[in-house]
Order: structure tokens, then sequence, then C-alpha cells
């Protein structure tokens, strides 16, 4: 592979040093990642078209792949370019995550720069970029600044991955107002998204056509992973893949307005997202590859060391359960928010209920508690086309006392998460803004939880379009400057900026445990989270809000229940990343079971080191991850649906140290449907080199505390 790699270097030295003559002859360029095994092509065709094709260990994973764009009011970018001038440079830096799945991160690649400009009148220029990497490409369009050409309007970016297999590919649909559909798996030419049109558990759903949203990822006959996504969504709108079945191949669709006729507005100089592709031989290294964060910036917030890292409870699976109510029950009054005294008496987010969750995380090592329902609003949410002005993130119902709960929290060293539901009401949210994050720093929260449920106010935008990607990075942006971080649901897909803000600490953005509670559609199934693994968790931290104990809660709901055993629930706080890890059943059901309670008592949540031990996409997954500070490891391992036991090597573990380890693992009766409570715990001792087989029933899953003695 060494050899693309020197002919790469060759012919960009070619032409960088003979730009006249180079027009008429060869017109393709080579750039390969470090190791040598991964390769760009790139190449003007016959027409002098842009393309692109990549190659890895040998083999061509993406065939010749169109790039371009066409434009509202100007002809399309597509073809009739010359190569100005390229370049080739290295890049090798180490960089420190402030938190995260590990310290230090290794950003090393090889870049190759193209300036193109049409040969036509015009004459307008637009530059390629490939940072090629050892795990997988990025590419992005850059547009200079230039006389002829100041504003885009794009209808459209065409930019293809023409893929070579039939891949069997884990995919939802390409929905421009909600990722939390059910992955699929099937073969790449059997993608069929509009089957999951108007899901009726969505508050919005709507999905033009027959694309995917990214991650996606694919599974070669010979044992290669892809997975497609992109990097860096900065003022531009997200993108979905349309599915060509005969082809195998995608084509990018940008999500778009129904106010505009374009849908990306942009003036020059601007650069695209990153178009990223990873490529792995086997399934583990698609989790431990950096790419997406090393496509983005670095830090801009410089310090930030006000937000720890923290497992928190809240008053939020009571209301999902029909326990308790976010409303206060006024709804004789709409217009007024005054306590008319038509309380129900269902209300959650009672002072005296959050400092249950207070005392309970206090006592279990938990060091926040989310607290939802509690500002006046509740009433006109889901359902109400006028939303605007409703809910104001200031105005506690009458039964919450914040002040009075702010301070017995830190009398506990707990803080409370703030809870800023939108209902998607824009406007209203960003005129309050820094009202309600003034509030926050008053009270020293640095935690909010944002939500986007029902269709985004003004009318015709959708939530992955650019309209709201500006609207979530402005937040972000706006609440660094209150110290605040930001843990959004229905949100746009993460895409790696929480290296440059990493006040980003996690985010919705998938079928999350909520769905177990009262979808329609029975839940999410066993299979769900070992796919999560290797799809949505390739773009960034996830709040699944694992922990659910009463796994059938007959007591609430008898039609609804979580689809794993118990043991599977406690593994997803080693499998699931997310610097903000809640506990989300009810204190009861933690009290009556101070057992496994323990491994969350336990368990990090901000890591040195990750290590993806083994795993098949939509089979299983086994994930170890040493705690900054302490030194102790932690191990989660999760099965879906079949059973089968997994052989565990401790080479990752420390020479010097020995290791006091407690496995909590299913019982041999435990089964997801039939049983899933029935759980082992084991106390034992470990050293380096230690071997173990964990045995998984159906729906399963194990979980270790690993902790250092000297
Ligand atoms: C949907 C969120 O995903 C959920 O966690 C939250 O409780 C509700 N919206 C209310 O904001
Ligand atoms: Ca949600």
């Amino acid at each position: 592979m060494h050899y693309f790699k020197h002919i790469g270097i060759l012919l960009a030295l070619l032409i960088a040093f003979s730009c006249e003559e180079r027009t008429d002859q060869s017109k393709s360029i080579f750039v390969s990642s470090p190791n040598g095994n991964l390769t760009v092509l790139f190449e003007l065709d016959e027409t002098d078209s842009p393309s692109y094709k990549v190659i890895f260990g040998g083999n061509t994973v993406i065939d010749n792949s169109s790039l371009g764009f066409s434009f509202e009011d100007k002809e399309a970018l597509k073809d009739e370019f010359k190569i100005l001038n390229s370049s080739i440079t290295s890049f090798n830096e180490n960089w420190e995550m402030p938190w995260g799945e590990q310290l230090i991160v290794e950003n090393n690649y090889n870049q190759l720069k193209l300036e193109l400009q049409e040969k036509s009148e015009l004459g307008r220029s637009m530059n390629l970029v490939f940072k090629v990497y050892d795990d997988g490409i990025g590419f992005r369009y850059e547009f200079p600044e230039q006389d002829n050409f100041n504003e885009a309007l794009i209808t459209e970016e065409h930019t293809q991955f023409n893929l070579t297999e039939d891949y069997k590919t884990f995919w939802i649909p390409g929905d421009w107002d909600i990722y939390e559909h059910l992955y699929s798996t099937t073969k790449l030419s059997e993608i069929d998204a509009l089957t999951y049109a108007n899901h009726p558990s969505l508050a919005q759903t709507y999905i033009p056509e027959n694309a995917v949203n990214t991650p996606v990822t694919m599974v070669g006959k010979d044992g290669l992973h892809l997975s497609i996504h992109e990097a860096a969504l900065v003022d531009y709108s997200g993108m979905t893949l349309k599915v060509d079945r005969r082809n195998l191949s995608f084509e990018s669709v940008l999500v778009g307005s129904e106010n505009t006729t374009y849908k990306v507005k942009r003036s020059l100089p601007f650069n695209t997202p990153w178009r990223t592709i990873q490529i792995a031989n086997d399934a583990p290294s698609l989790i431990e590859s950096n790419l997406i964060v090393n496509l983005n910036e670095p830090n801009k917030l410089g310090d930030i060391s006000w937000f720890e890292p923290m497992k928190y409870t809240g008053v939020w699976w009571e209301m999902h359960l029909g326990k308790s109510t976010w409303d206060y029950g006024m709804t004789q009054s709409m217009d007024t928010w005054k306590d008319t005294g038509n309380a129900h008496g269902k209300h959650g987010a009672t002072t005296a209920n959050v400092k249950r969750f207070i005392d309970f995380s206090a006592k279990n090592n938990i060091k926040g508690v989310l607290v939802e329902g509690w500002n006046t609003g509740w009433e006109r949410w889901i359902g109400f086309e006028d939303r605007e002005g409703v809910f104001d993130f200031i105005t506690p119902y009458p039964d919450y006392d914040m002040e009075e709960v702010v301070s017995y929290a830190r009398s506990k060293g707990v803080s409370i998460i703030m809870h800023h539901e939108t209902s998607s009401a824009t406007e209203t949210y960003t005129k309050q803004q820094d009202t309600a994050f003034a509030l926050m720093k008053h009270y020293g929260m640095h935690a909010v939880k944002t939500g986007y449920v029902g269709k985004i106010l003004p009318k015709g935008e959708y939530h992955h379009g650019q309209y709201m990607v500006n609207h979530y990075n402005k937040t972000v942006e706006k609440a660094a400057k209150y110290e605040v971080a930001i843990n959004a649901h229905e949100p746009i897909k993460a895409t790696g900026l929480r290296r440059t803000y990493p006040n980003t600490i996690s985010r919705e953005g998938l079928r999350g445990q909520e769905f177990n509670a009262w979808s329609a559609d029975g839940g999410n199934p066993p299979e769900h989270l070992s796919i999560v693994a290797f799809t949505r968790m390739l773009a960034g931290p996830i709040d699944f809000t694992p922990g659910i104990f009463d796994i059938k809660f007959d007591a609430y709901k008898k039609e609804n229940q979580v689809n794993t055993t118990l043991a599977h629930q406690l593994a997803l706080y080693v499998v699931i990343y997310s610097p903000v890890q809640m506990a989300a059943d009810l204190v009861e059901n933690y009290e009556a079971n101070p057992d496994p309670l323990k491994f969350i008592k336990e368990v990090g949540v901000d890591w040195e080191e990750t290590k993806v031990l083994n795993g098949e996409v939509g089979d299983y997954v086994t994930i170890a991850r040493k705690e900054r500070q302490t030194g102790n490891w932690f191990l989660g391992c999760i099965t879906d649906e079949n059973e089968r036991s997994l052989a565990i090597d401790f080479d990752f573990l420390d020479p010097e140290s020995s290791y006091s380890v407690t496995l909590y693992r299913d019982g041999s009766n435990a089964h997801w449907n039939d049983n899933p409570t029935d759980i082992e715990i084991e106390a034992m001792t470990l050293t380096k080199g230690a071997s173990l087989t964990l045995q998984l029933e159906a729906g399963g899953g194990a979980a270790m505390s690993i902790i250092k003695q000297n």
C-alpha cells in the first residue's frame, strides 16, 4: 500500500511544480493515510467533473463518486473544472478531551487540497479538501471569496457514495424532523424508508423519500465495516442519504424548509460540513475511532471546569409512566397561569418530591437531580398549534420552591439540572435565553436539558434544516457565556462539535428509554442498544437514560415494559457513553434493590481510556473504560435477543495492581421477557492477564466494577 502513498506524493509534487502542463495531462491525484492502508483518489473525468474513489486494503470501497451542487439562481457546479493547484500535507497532534471516552486523542492524517476553477466564463472557484486517516476519511467543499460569486443559495448538494457491495445495512429513515426511529437491518438494495412514515408515537415526523439518516453503518461479507456520517455541522442543513437501490449508492439530500426554495443560504467564503466515512476491518474499531471529533476545530471555550461529568436522577420516569404529570392542572385558566385551585394533585415537580431525589442521590454518589415540569406552561404543550409565548423558563408552579430546593441540594453536595422544554417554539426560547440562563447562573446550575417536542415554530421549518442547526448551535454558544452546558433532546445530530464547544455535553437523537414506557409498537427490542452502539453512538454522547430496575412496571402500565434484563440495564452505564448518565428509575425501585444499585453508585462517568473488547453490529458488544483520577475500570457487555457466552481477557489492567471486582450478571434463568430481574452478583479478585467467560442470557448483559487495590 505504500505504493499508493508514494505515487500520491510524487504526483502532488509534479502538480505543485508544473501547474501549467498539468491541465492536459494527469487529472488524478492520490493521497494515502499515515499507515498507507487507506487511499483516496481524486479525479476529473472526461467532462472535467470532480469525483473521488476510496481504496482500503487494496479494495475499492467507494467507487468513482460524483461531487457538486445545484443552486437556485445560478448554473450548477458540477463539471468543466480545471485544477488550479493541489497540495498534500501531513498533520499529527495529540489533544486532550476536557471530559470524554478518553483523555488523549491522536489526530493524525494526510490531507489533499484541490483548488478547482470552472473553465466557463463565470470562472467560479471551489476547493475540495480530503483528510485521510487510518480509520476513515473526511472531505468537504470550500467556497473561497471571489468576485463572481457572493452568495450561495444551494438547492441541493450532490455528493455520491458509490458502494461496491450490497452491504448488510443498519439504518433509520431520513426523517427531517426526528431521529427517534427503530433501526432496521436490511441489505442496502432493500432499504425502504417510506414504510416508517407517520409513526403514531412521534409528535413530529417527515420522511419525504427513500433516504436514511446518518450515521448509517454497513457490514460486508468479508468483514469490512463502513459508517457514513458528517462532522462539524455548522450553518448548513443536515444531510440525509438518498438510496439508489439498483446502483448500490447513496447521494446526499439536504434537509429543506417549506419557507424557501433553496435548502442552504450562505455568503462566501464558507465551508461545508465534513462528509465522513469510517472504515474498519471489525465492528469494535468503529467505536474506538475518533474521526468525527478530530474533524472539528479545537476547543474555543477554554477552561470549562465549571461543568463536571455526573450521574443524575430526576423527576422524569414517573411522568413517562403516568405516576405523576409535568403539568399542575390549571386547565381552566390557561391565559393567566395563576394557581386557581384547579391542581389535580398529580404534579411531579414538587419541593417535597425533589427533596426525596436529592436525599437518595446524595446517599448514592449521584451528583445531579433533573427536575422536569417545574415551570408554567405544560398545560399547553403537546397537541397545541399556538405554542409561542407559553413556556417562560423562570416561573415555577406554586408547589415548587426553587430557592429552597437549590439550597437544600447544595447542602447535600448535589446540583439541580435545569429543564427547558421549548415545545419547539423557537422564537420564544431564543428571546428568553438570556433571562433563563442568567437565572441558572444565579442558582449555580451548570447543566440544562432542552427539549424540542412538536413541529417547529416558525411553521415550515424542520428540526434538521439550516434554521434549526443554527438555533441549536447558537443556543450552545449563548449558554457557554453563562457557564451552562446543554443536553438537547429532539436535537440535531451530533457531529463532533463537542470538541469545539465542550459545553455540548450530551443529547438524545435516538429512540431513548422513554419509548419503553409508552410507545405503541412494543418499545425498544432487545437488540436496540447493540445496534445503537455502532450507529448513533459513533456520532457522540447519548442521553439514553439507562438503569430501569422495575422492568415490567405493571403497577403503572400493563402493556409496556423494558425489553432487556436488569444486568443489561447496568451494563449500559459503560456501553453507552455520556458525561451525564441518568439513574432513571423511581427512588422506591432502587431502594428495593440495594444490591444492583451498588453498581450505579460505583460506576464512573469520565474516562481516561476506552477499550472495545468485542462486538458485532446488532448482536453484542463489550466495552471496558478506565476512570480518570481513580484508575478503576468498569466493564459493560450486552447482547441482543440471543443468549451467548463471551470470553474476556483482562490484558488491559495495570500490571502493577490487583483489583477487587464485583460482577453483575444474568442469573441462569434470566430472560428479557420471562425473567428479566434474575441477576447474580459475585465478588472476585483479578489481575492483568486473567480471563473470564461471561454468560449472557437472551436480552441480557453483564457489568463489572474493577476497583484498583494498590
Ligand atoms: C421528550 C424528551 O425526550 C423527554 O426526555 C422529556 O421528558 C419530554 N420530552 C418532556 O420534555
Ligand atoms: Ca424524545
